[in-house]
């Protein structure tokens, strides 16, 4: 697991540490450096994968470097990247970008870049060999972004990404094609079962999951013959079976329903040392679904996994809080992240979840909305 997390130079932050636990949520203001925690560790996987994460030797002609604009992330040239008052690094011909992390056995680990204003592939000055057991780099890695897919009414099917990989997309746009291929296997977690679920394959538990957001909801991923695409069926209260004239496509669905599908896929395929990075699990869901996103998270959490979640959900804060009051994690387990920005720097403030799913203290503008309208209101 990734215990800490250190970034220097890198966009808003200049120089930070950042405590990870097996379940982060990332909060704060809009724009104060949420989303360039979770793209500092997506860049270090977006390198690996396309065999850039190594320092160059001088010798070969092969350039290693943080590859910015990619597969998953569009981070821009070096000057987007570069904090604007970064640390100077004298004796050196350009600052340096760098991104490490600490693991739980107590390693360091960490890859640094040379600036240039207009490159999109930054060379590495140093670099750690990749730890292969590590969970950035591993098969079982997941991001999704805040954008995700909407309700269609066909999906891309992959083989590469949604099998070969296992990955789910950076918008969740293999997740169809993942649930297509996975729907007969055994849910093998006994912490990611759900108790309601009707039988004991990864569909059953993935529509269980499901129907915590809407009640009755079932669900189908199919391939369409003759064409690379797959498509995604619902069914409402057991009597409109699958087959039965009863099934909508998504684009006649609710579209929260298809926005969460990714992220309740992504929790599920949680095991141990896998790192599920999302961005605003909440989005589109009523409130009590937000709440059970993260009872899903805590599961998710004991089946092994790691997750660095951003948030702007008061349900999904207290759904983490109940989870620990409910013993389904421990407090320790949990990290909560307050961000704000102070001048050109974010700056953190970490309040702690007790035993009791209390908090250890309210900074000003962390969830305080409730109660600044009420105390207005009451006036
Ligand atoms: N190169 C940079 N130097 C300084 N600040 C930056 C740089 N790049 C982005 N930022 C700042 O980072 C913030 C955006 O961070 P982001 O992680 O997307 O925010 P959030 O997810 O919290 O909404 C903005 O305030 C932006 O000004
Ligand atoms: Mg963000």
């Amino acid at each position: 697991m990734i215990e800490q997390l250190a970034l220097t130079n890198f966009k808003a932050f200049r120089s930070a540490e950042i405590p990870l636990a097996p379940v982060t949520l990332l909060t704060g203001l809009n724009s104060s450096g949420k989303s360039s925690v979770l793209q500092a560790l997506v860049l270090l996987r977006q390198s690996y994968d396309a065999s850039t994460l190594f320092s160059a030797d001088g010798q070969s002609e092969e350039q290693g470097g943080f590859l910015l604009n990619g597969e998953l992330l569009e981070l821009g040239t070096g000057q987007d990247v570069l904090h604007e008052d970064f640390v100077r690094m004298p004796n050196l011909p350009a600052p340096l970008i760098r991104v490490g992390f600490r693991t739980s056995d107590g390693r360091d680990h960490g890859w640094a870049a040379l600036y240039a204003s207009e490159q999109d592939v930054l060379p590495l000055y140093t670099a750690s060999p990749v730890p292969h057991v590590e969970s950035v780099f591993n098969r079982s890695f997941q991001y999704l972004k805040a954008d995700r897919i909407v309700p269609a009414t066909s999906y891309p099917r992959s083989h590469q990404q949604a099998i070969a990989r296992g990955f789910l997309g950076a918008r969740g746009e293999h997740t169809v094609n993942y649930l297509r291929h996975h729907a007969q296997d055994t849910m093998m977690s006994a912490a990611l079962r759900h108790p309601e679920a009707r039988g004991s394959t990864f569909l059953d538990h993935v529509v269980a999951w499901m129907q915590e957001l809407c009640p009755g909801v079932n669900l189908e991923a199919a391939e369409i013959p003759g064409i690379d695409s797959v498509r995604l069926s619902y069914g409402f209260d057991g009597t409109a079976g699958l087959e039965s004239s009863g099934r909508r496509r998504p684009t006649n669905v609710g579209f929260g329903l298809t926005y969460a599908l990714p992220i309740v896929v992504a929790c599920l395929t949680a095991g141990p040392n896998s790192l599920i990075l999302l961005e605003n699990p909440e989005a589109h869901l009523h409130p009590r679904g937000q709440s059970r996103m993260a009872a899903l998270m805590a599961a998710a959490a004991a089946a092994g996994a790691q997750l660095v979640v951003e948030t702007h959900s008061d349900h999904v804060l207290n759904g983490l809080r109940l989870a620990v009051k409910k013993r389904a994690i421990p407090a320790a387990d949990t990290a909560v992240h307050y961000f704000r920005r102070q001048g050109l720097r974010a700056e953190i403030v970490t309040p702690r979840i007790h035993d009791d799913g209390t908090l250890s203290d309210w900074p000003p503008g962390f969830f305080d909305e409730w109660e600044n309208s009420l105390e207005q209101l009451l006036d």
